[in-house]
C-alpha cells in the first residue's frame, strides 16, 4: 500500500499523540480534515478514495453504484494490542491480518476480517435501504477501519452529480444529490477531491463547478483527472496541468485507475499502480514529470496539505499544554508540595517541541510540492 497516505505522517502523528494521552486527552487533539470526494457519476470517485486508501473494499462500476454517502474513518491503532470493546469476530475468515478489519455503525461489535466482505455489506445495507433500481438515500454508511498503516482520519465516498432520473430516483434527483454533497463539502475542514474524468469536457466538469461553489479560492479544492488512458490518441491534459484551461490553486493530478475489466478480473491494487506508473512514464506527454502523476503523488500532496494542518495546530495546542501545566502547578504549590523536574506536563512540552524541529524537514521542506504542477 505504498500509494496509500504516507508511514512517515502515520508516525508523526502517531508520536503526537502519545503526547496527548501523557498529559490527558482533554489537553490537546489534532483533528484532522475529511477528505471528501465529489464528481460526476462513474468519473471514478469510488475508485480514487480506493487507491488512496490502498485497499480493495469499495463497491465500483458502470452506472451508479455509489448510493449512499459513505463515511469511512480510518483509525490508527498500534499492532498487536488486546482486541477492545470485547467485539466478536462472525466473520469466520482466516485471519490473514489480524491486525486490520472493518467494523459498520450499524452492526456493532461484528468485525469484518475479509476486504471483500466488507464490499458485499456496503452493498447489502445499500440495497436494503434504497431498493434496488438505483435509488438514493441521504442516510450514510459508517466503517470504520482499524488498521496500524491507516492515519486516523475520516474520508467520504459520496454518489454521483447526475441529471436525469432512472429506476426509483425522484425527479429532482439532481437537486437531491447536489444538496447531499453540498452538506459534506460545505464544512472548512473538508478537503475536497473534484473528480472528472479526462476524456470529458473540464469546463463542463459537476465537480469542480461544485467545488467552486463552496471553495471560491480553491484554497481545499484538488482536481483529479481519472481515465487518462481512455483519452483519444494525440490528447493529453498537459494544459489543464498547466493550468492553462481551469487553473486551480492547488493543482490537478492525473491518473489511472482500474477499468471495468479489470475490476471483473479482481486485478489487485498493486498491479493497478504498476501500470499506472508505467502508464505515465512511457507516455509522451507525461514522461519528462511523472513524478507529478498518479495516485502516489496524490496521496503525497495530501499528506502535504495534512501535514501543513498539523503544523498550523502546533501552537494552539502547546498552548492548551502550557495552560493545563500553569493549572497544575498553581495546585501544586497550593498543595504546598515541591516541584520536582519529573512534572509530566513539562516533560510533554520538551516533546512537543523535540518533535517541532525533528519534523521540521519533513513539514516544511514538502510544502513546495504543492506548487509542482508546472
Ligand atoms: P464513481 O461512480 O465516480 O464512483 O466511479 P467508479 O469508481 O465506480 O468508476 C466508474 C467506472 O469507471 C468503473 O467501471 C471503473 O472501472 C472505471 N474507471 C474509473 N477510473 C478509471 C480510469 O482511470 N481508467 C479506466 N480505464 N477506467 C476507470
Ligand atoms: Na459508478
Ligand atoms: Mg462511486
Amino acid at each position: 500500500a505504498s500509494a496509500g497516505l504516507g508511514s512517515e505522517i502515520v508516525s508523526v502523528v502517531n508520536k503526537l499523540q502519545d503526547v496527548f494521552t501523557a498529559v490527558g486527552s482533554s489537553a490537546a487533539q489534532i483533528d484532522l480534515p475529511q477528505i471528501c470526494v465529489v464528481g460526476s457519476q462513474s468519473s471514478g470517485k469510488s475508485s480514487v478514495l480506493e487507491n488512496i486508501v490502498g485497499r480493495d473494499f469499495l463497491p465500483r462500476g458502470s452506472g451508479i453504484v455509489t448510493r449512499r454517502p459513505l463515511v469511512l474513518q480510518l483509525i490508527n491503532r498500534k499492532p498487536g494490542l488486546p482486541q477492545a470493546n470485547g467485539a466478536i469476530d462472525k466473520s469466520g475468515d482466516s485471519h490473514a491480518n489480524a491486525d486490520e478489519w472493518g467494523e459498520f455503525l450499524h452492526l456493532p461489535g461484528e468485525k469484518f476480517y475479509d476486504f471483500n466482505k466488507i464490499r458485499a455489506e456496503i452493498v447489502r445495507d445499500t440495497e436494503a435501504k434504497t431498493g434496488r433500481n438505483a435509488g438514493i438515500s441521504p442516510q450514510p454508511i459508517n466503517l470504520r477501519i482499524y488498521s496500524p498503516n491507516v492515519l486516523t482520519l475520516t474520508l467520504v465516498d459520496l454518489p454521483g452529480l447526475t441529471k436525469v432520473p432512472v429506476g426509483d430516483q425522484p425527479k429532482d434527483i439532481e437537486k437531491q444529490i447536489k444538496d447531499m454533497v453540498l452538506k459534506y463539502i460545505s464544512k472548512p475542514a473538508c478537503i475536497i477531491l473534484a473528480v472528472t474524468a479526462a476524456n470529458q469536457d473540464l469546463a463542463n466538469s459537476d465537480g469542480l463547478k461544485l467545488a467552486r461553489e463552496v471553495d471560491p479560492e480553491g484554497q481545499r479544492t484538488i482536481g483529479v483527472l481519472t481515465k487518462v488512458d481512455l483519452m483519444d490518441a494525440g490528447t493529453d491534459v498537459v494544459d489543464i496541468l498547466a493550468g492553462r484551461i481551469i487553473p486551480l490553486r492547488l493543482g490537478y493530478v492525473p491518473v489511472v485507475n482500474r477499468g471495468q475489466r479489470d475490476i471483473d478480473s479482481n486485478k489487485p491494487i498493486s498491479a493497478a499502480l504498476d501500470f499506472e506508473r508505467d502508464f505515465f512514464e512511457n507516455h509522451s506527454s507525461y514522461k519528462g514529470k511523472a513524478q507529478y502523476c498518479g495516485t502516489p503523488f496524490l496521496a503525497r500532496k495530501l499528506n502535504v496539505i495534512l501535514m501543513a494542518h498539523i503544523r498550523s495546530s502546533l501552537p494552539d495546542i502547546k498552548a492548551r499544554i502550557q495552560q493545563q501545566l500553569q493549572k497544575y502547578n498553581i495546585e501544586l504549590a497550593g498543595l504546598g508540595g515541591p516541584m520536582g523536574d519529573g512534572n509530566s506536563a513539562n516533560v510533554v512540552l520538551s516533546v512537543i517541541t523535540e518533535f517541532c524541529s525533528e519534523f521540521r524537514t519533513t513539514i516544511d521542506g514538502n510544502t513546495n510540492d504543492l506548487s509542482l504542477n508546472e
